[in-house]
Order: C-alpha cells, then structure tokens, then sequence
C-alpha cells in the first residue's frame, strides 16, 4: 500500500441522495482555482506583505511551514526552529515528570490529537519505562473547570513538572487564569526555576510575550506570522508539545509536505484535498447535507476528529453558511448514533477516517469448552478482522438506505499520516470556504461572549 492517504467516493455516487460524476466534474474548474488561490495567490499576497482588505484576516502562511521547517533543519539544523524545538523537549523530558500543556481552541487541540494518535494509549498511566522517559502530559487552559484545575494540581503535587503555555494572542482568558494559577504552584514546587520550567508559545507583542521576558524565559517560540490558531498545529504549536511526548516532528511534517505536493500537481479528480470538498460541496448544493459526521474507526483518532469539529465550526460558520461537525468513534458510536445516521433526517454525510494497520499483536478470540456465549463460531478471529465486519457491514447498510459515505484511509496512525491528515484538512477548509465565498479565517463571531464576560466580572 502507498503510504499516501487516499479518499475514496465511491459512496457519493447515488442516483437519488448522492452526486453524480457530471457534477463533479464540472466543478472541477472552480476546484482547481481554489487550489491556486490557496498555493499561489494567497501565499504571493502574503510574501508581499500586500494583503487586500477583503481577503483580511489571511492566515495561509501554515500551508508553507512543512517545507520551510523541514529546509530550514536540513540546512542549519540545531539553530533551526525544528532543532531549538527539539532540544527545548529534550531539556524538559529531563527535567519532568510531567507537563502540562496550558492552551485552547488552535492552541492546543492540534497536541491532544498528536499524543492520541501517535502515543500509547494509556500513556500518562504507563510507568516512565514504557513511555521510553517521557514525562506524562496534561492539557488545561482549555476551560474553567474549578475540579479539574485542582485534581491536576493535586497529582502534580510532588512530581517534578514544567509548563508549556501557549497563546498566539497572549490574552485568552481561560489560558492566562491557569497560567496564573500553574505558576503559582510550580514556583512552589520548584522555586527559583521558571526560567527552564515554563516555555511559552506566543505572538509577538502580546501580554503573555511580555510577561515570559519578565519572568525571565529561556526559550520563548513564535506562532509564526499568517498562521491562524486552528491552522498552527504543525508550528511549534504543536510540534513542541509532540517532540516533548516523544512523537517524530519530522515525520510529521513529511506527512504534510506530501500532502502538499499532491495538493499542488494533482487534478480535482485525483487529489485527495479536492476531491473531498467537491463531494461534500455538491452534497450540500444539490442535497443540502449540511451535517458532517466524521465517523471514526479507531479510539486513537477520536481527537484528530474533534480537531476537525473546530477547524470546520471556526472556519466556515460564518455569514450563517457552514456545515455542522460532528465526530463519533466507532463501533462505539454504532450504539449511540448510527440509528440516526442510518433512518433520522437526510442532512449528513457520513466521513469514515480509516486505517488497516495496528501496532500490537493481534487480538484473536479464544476457544471455549463449554461455550456458554456461543463464540465459538468466531473462534481464532482477530479483534481486526471484527472491526473490518462491522466497517463493511455499516457502509453496505448506509449505501443500501441511501445515505452518502465518503471514505479517508489512512496507511496508519503514526506521524506521516497524522501529518498528511492535519494538512489535507486545514487545505480542504480554505479551499470549501472559498467555494462558498466566504474568509475562512479569523473568528469575529468567538468576540461576542468574550465581551460579555468582560462586562459581567467588571474587568477591561
Ligand atoms: O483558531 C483560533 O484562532 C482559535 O481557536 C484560537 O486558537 C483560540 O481562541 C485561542 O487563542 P489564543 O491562542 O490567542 O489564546
């Protein structure tokens, strides 16, 4: 199997409640100069320092960091960003036990869908052997939930640990009340060494910037200029968090670099990006499908999904346009949800993210001499081959009533297909926001409750 992810639309092809191949191909031309837009014009525009104020915001510099940082590595390697960011995870492995990753929304929803997929499961729970000396790591930041704050700091209460805070802006709410909180006890804990034991991931300019320079911060990382939070995970973003896990930021952003050349050379019909906005852009012209399941097949995958919800919700939900995400995990959610996806309302599509490949031995069932649960007849099946039946039996199922299925494979869950994913979605949402005519970038819609907080607790 090539190690390309491949996006496979068999599923949409329905006479009655899918999309023809006509339609397809006669969006193929607007498809492919979105593509341009994207990998051409936008990128041009922001070399040129020279962006129009109707493309404002425009964040599409992340389509250029794989490249970059992988060129950048090549050539100067310790002094690059890739380099400085793999020896700050370095210093902070030998330094912890543990570390918190303090952050929300595009600042850290990238991380959490990188350990899940690329790192044990369990693996905060595993003893420091089996996560070959990586510290454990925390995410908070993300809420304002009192117990969870405290839980948190209570286990990490004689552990040895450091923070990695991040903020493009520097003034979130939610991220600056745990940093104030997290500091306050690891300066407890650790007296005297914030300066290596807190790495902060910001703009330039803003509050947690400057507060990092007072505290007297050894390393302090970019979110680099024209990348969007959502649109940062593979900037130090999230590539920081990843090498502290362990995970290989290089592969990574290999994945995504072949993504990228794929997104630039193939036509519509061949290019995973495009292909898959053109099916669901015509589900939602023709058969106004405006639900977007991402159905998927691995526990490990859970977050890469809920990762998807933000960038499509933030992206696209604007000038009352925008389909609506939803992640589910399977088989799981075969018992929760599928009764709606299979009989409830004709307004989704169904996106299954797959892969074949696991990294354990094999589950296989075993015999029984009694065999009070009659699973005999399944007898020396492997856990896989069970998964593949109920894959198959559901899409069969969802064909059959008609629903639209678009299926993503993935060759695993390590770091190039993470990489390839991450890409190919972040392109795929600017390309379907400018099928729609709409900025892909920037949230003014997130300002409104954050003004209104403001004005209740009294504070500027
Ligand atoms: O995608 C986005 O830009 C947002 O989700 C941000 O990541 C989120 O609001 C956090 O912002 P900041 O990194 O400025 O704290």
């Amino acid at each position: 199997m090539s190690r390309l992810l491949r996006v496979e639309l068999s599923g949409c092809w329905l006479d009655k409640y899918g999309i023809t191949r006509e339609q397809f191909a006669d969006l193929s031309e607007r498809l492919e100069a979105a593509r341009d837009e994207t990998a051409l014009t936008d990128v041009a525009l922001l070399a040129a320092g020279d962006v129009p104020p109707e493309k404002q915001p425009l964040d599409g510099h992340f389509y250029l960091l794989p490249e970059q940082l992988l060129n950048d590595y090549q050539v100067s390697r310790a002094e690059s960003e890739l380099g400085k960011i793999l020896t700050t995870a370095k210093a902070i492995q030998s330094q912890s036990d543990a570390v918190v990753v303090l952050g929300i929304g595009g600042s850290y929803m990238g991380s959490r869908a990188i350990m899940e997929a690329c790192c044990e499961p369990f693996f905060n729970e595993w003893p420091v052997e089996q996560r070959g000396g990586r510290p454990r790591v925390y995410f908070e930041g993300n809420s304002l939930d009192n117990d969870a704050t405290q839980a948190l700091l209570s286990l990490l209460n004689d552990q040895r640990w450091s923070i990695v805070v991040i903020s493009k802006s520097g003034g979130t709410l939610e991220t600056a009340v745990a940093l104030r909180v997290f500091l306050e006890a690891l300066q407890e804990r650790h007296p005297d060494e914030q300066a290596s034991r807190l790495v902060p991931i910001t703009g330039q300019g803003g509050k947690l910037d400057e507060l990092s320079r007072q505290l007297g911060c050894e390393s302090i990382f970019r979110v680099p200029e024209g990348v969007g939070g959502r649109f940062s995970v593979l900037s130090s973003v999230g590539l920081l968090p990843a090498a502290c896990m362990g995970v290989d930021i290089v592969e990574l952003l290999r994945g995504a670099a072949a993504m990228n050349e794929t997104f630039r050379t193939s036509p519509a019909v061949d290019n995973p990006v495009l292909q898959y906005v053109g099916a669901v852009h015509l589900l939602e012209q023709h058969q106004k499908i405006d639900i977007r399941v991402l159905s998927v097949w691995s526990k490990a995958f859970e977050s890469a999904g809920l990762w998807y919800d933000q960038l499509l919700a933030e992206s696209l939900g604007k000038v009352e346009l925008g389909a609506t995400p939803v992640t589910a995990v399977n088989t799981r959610d075969l018992h929760s949800r599928a009764q709606q996806h299979q009989e409830g309302r004709r307004n989704k599509v169904i996106v299954n993210v797959t892969t074949d490949s696991i990294r354990t031995d094999r589950i296989t069932i075993p015999t029984q001499e009694t065999d009070p649960d009659e699973l005999n007849q399944l007898a020396g099946k492997s856990m896989p081959e069970l998964l593949q039946a109920a894959f198959q039996g559901t899409n069969k199922a969802l064909r059959e009533a008609g629903r639209p299925v678009i299926d993503i494979q993935l060759e695993s869950t390590d770091a190039f297909s993470l990489g390839q994913y991450f890409q190919m979605l972040m392109l795929a949402t600017v390309v379907e926001g400018r099928l729609l005519g709409l900025n892909p970038y920037g949230q003014p819609g997130v300002e409104a409750y954050k003004t209104n907080m403001k004005t209740i607790l009294g504070i500027e």
